[in-house]
């Protein structure tokens, strides 16, 4: 099964009205060095209407970093409802990323609504999934990543895999500058496509899961290269349009 790669920008909560456009432009310039690659972007939630314009007429998707686990709109204060990402240009929505579920509280049932919310409004959800530290020297991770795929495959069935994509991202490699081996990547990769497996071959060979965590311009290939690897989820290095489309870049050398 062919898998178009995918490298996405999570910002995180960084940027401005002016940081936004020189990176766009970046982007939206070099754009063409890596063609057959999938590229998006994910702005914090106020800029998505400044982002939206800049990247019209360019090969650049944009996606939401966040959203609501409510499916109707209403009195929650301080929420983003999915079909308001949608309604601003957005395609996917980050659900589940580390931060959100160790500094805002989310559990797995939270992450699994969002993921649901999302799809029903049409988003791809990025379902975000990840060890500690110590679950990983605990000999945790596979069933730390079982757990947190079958939170989500028990509210909405393998089915929807069809429509969405999964980033391994394990805690201790994010922001840290300590990426996983591509070794340690690719056994986490194959073991969370096996689980799906298990309930569909078919979407299990079809899904893509990007690896994040520490993605830099130097070690993109080598974990781009591993099988069941199909792009990255991309934090610092993706504020930086030159290292980002060098990943991109990366990415299409493939
Ligand atoms: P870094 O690339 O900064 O490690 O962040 C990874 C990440 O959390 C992307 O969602």
């Amino acid at each position: 099964m062919q898998r178009q790669y995918l490298v996405a920008g999570n910002w995180k909560m960084n940027g401005s009205l002016e940081t936004n456009r020189s990176l766009i432009t970046g982007i939206a310039s070099q754009r063409t060095h890596c063609a057959n690659v999938e590229v998006l972007v994910c702005p914090p939630a106020v800029y998505l209407a400044q982002v939206r314009e800049l990247i019209d007429g360019h090969p650049i998707n944009l996606g939401g970093q966040n959203v609501a686990d409510q499916d109707k709109t209403g009195a929650f204060t301080g929420e983003t409802h999915a079909a308001m990402l949608r309604e601003m240009g957005c395609t996917y929505v980050i659900v589940g990323h580390s931060e959100r579920r160790a500094l805002y509280g989310e559990t797995d049932a939270v992450v699994a609504a969002k993921f649901g919310v999302a799809q029903v409004a049409g988003l791809v959800p990025v379902l975000c999934l990840g060890e500690t530290l110590e679950e990983r020297d605990r000999d945790q991770t596979e069933t730390v990543l079982a757990r947190q795929l079958g939170a989500v495959l028990d509210r909405v069935g393998v089915g929807a895999f069809a429509r969405a994509v999964i980033a391994y991202e394990p805690v201790w490699a994010i922001g840290t500058g300590r990426t996983a081996s591509a070794g340690q990547a690719q056994a986490a990769h194959a073991f969370i496509r096996g689980l799906l497996a298990a309930r569909d071959a078919k979407i299990a060979g079809s899904v893509r899961i990007l690896y994040g965590g520490s993605v830099k311009p130097d070690n993109a290939a080598e974990l781009f290269s591993s099988q069941d690897v199909d792009g990255g989820l991309i934090g610092g290095a993706s504020l930086k349009s030159g290292d980002f489309m060098a990943i991109c870049a990366a990415a299409q050398a493939q």
